[in-house]
């Protein structure tokens, strides 16, 4: 089909792994399956207009965030469109104009590839719908992870919701290494609505990149059971969903923000991306849930900001000791209260 002209617009969910992704082979495969909670109040929305290209670069494109033009953003999204031209063919054919915006501050330490690259993705996949009009839902959500997986890893877990798989795993049918699945199980109801207030705790730079983070798993002297251990706690997570087992939540979450982190540690060359309020704030989750017997934990993500997981039961309680006790221990007393979304949306 001829189109001349157009706009979509999508609006596009960060997520957060449970059971993180840390080591990738080519082609942005993952070295172990991940899981995440799909977020809500953090996202992207990005409307992509395009027209016939009159320019003879081989990709036409401009992108602005909150209406400013960014030229700081064009190779990412160059490396993105060579990527994934075989894909989409038209690529070449079309001058974009990417407008885009994010809820949350930009360079707040939240990483907003995931929702943007996401957002990207789905936009271009409504172009590929406008020029082939019998795709299927189902095909379209597919690639659109797909197609997000080439921009930035974990932002095929950002189409869907409330809890994605991404990677090959032996007891969850569907599972993929190229595109991220809705977790297919039934999920008790103690994790319907779990929040997550996410702490930022340092809004520099981060010394170390995840893209070179994953390139150090090569070769890296723990990497082999770090990948076995992940595919365990996928297993036993779905244990902990089937029966609500918080407590197991609790542990398996933990453990697997910390061992990322370890994994950053005793990679050659080593780094530490947490901070002393990183450490502060998890010392005083601990304390809390010792005195109180709350379910609150907490998990990281690549960089010194804490995500602060909790059932929608405990809510206002946990919020009052975010307030009174965790919020110092962030940069100029900033953080986001935000919780399980369902997914990207069209606008
Ligand atoms: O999507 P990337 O390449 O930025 O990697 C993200 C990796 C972690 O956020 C640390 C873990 C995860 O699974 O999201």
């Amino acid at each position: 089909k001829q189109v001349e002209n157009g706009s979509v617009t999508w609006k596009s969910p960060s997520n957060i792994a449970l059971v993180k992704y840390w080591g990738k082979k080519e082609n942005q495969i993952p070295a172990n399956p991940s899981i995440s909670f799909t977020l809500d109040g953090c996202n992207t929305t990005t409307t992509v207009n395009f027209s016939q290209k009159e320019s003879h670069q081989e990709y036409a494109f401009d992108v602005f965030l909150g209406g400013d033009l960014k030229e700081s953003f064009k190779p990412k999204i160059e490396t993105f469109f060579k990527r994934i031209n075989t894909y989409l063919p038209f690529l070449k054919e079309y001058y974009f104009k990417i407008d885009t915006v994010n809820t949350f501050p930009h360079s707040s330490g939240i990483a907003s590839s995931a929702s943007g690259m996401s957002a990207l993705a789905l936009c271009l996949m409504s172009i590929e719908k406008m020029l082939n009009p019998d795709i299927t839902e189902e095909y379209f959500n597919k690639k659109s992870s797909f197609l997000a997986r080439l921009g930035s890893g974990s932002a095929c877990r950002s189409i869907d919701g409330d809890l994605v798989v991404w990677g090959l795993h032996n007891e969850i049918e569907g599972s993929s290494d190229i595109f991220g699945i809705k977790y297919p199980f039934n999920v008790h109801e103690n994790f319907k609505n779990y929040q997550d207030t996410i702490l930022l705790v340092d809004k520099g730079e981060k010394p170390v990149s995840s893209t070179i983070g994953h390139g150090l798993m090569h070769n890296h002297p723990f990497a082999e059971q770090r990948f076995e251990q992940a595919h365990n706690n996928l297993s036993a997570l779905i244990d902990v969903f089937k029966t609500g087992d918080l407590n197991g939540f609790v542990n398996i979450v933990e453990s697997e923000a910390l061992t990322l982190h370890a994994m950053m540690m005793c990679s050659m060359p080593y780094f530490i991306l947490m901070k002393p309020n990183t450490l502060e704030i998890i010392n005083k989750i601990w304390s809390y849930r010792k005195e109180t017997g709350s379910k609150v934990c907490f998990t990281l993500d690549a960089g010194a900001n804490v995500h602060v997981l909790y059932p929608k039961a405990e809510i206002e309680q946990v919020v009052q000791f975010i307030k009174n006790e965790l919020v110092a221990h962030c940069e100029n007393g900033q953080y986001i209260c935000d919780q399980i979304g369902f997914g990207a949306k069209k606008i």
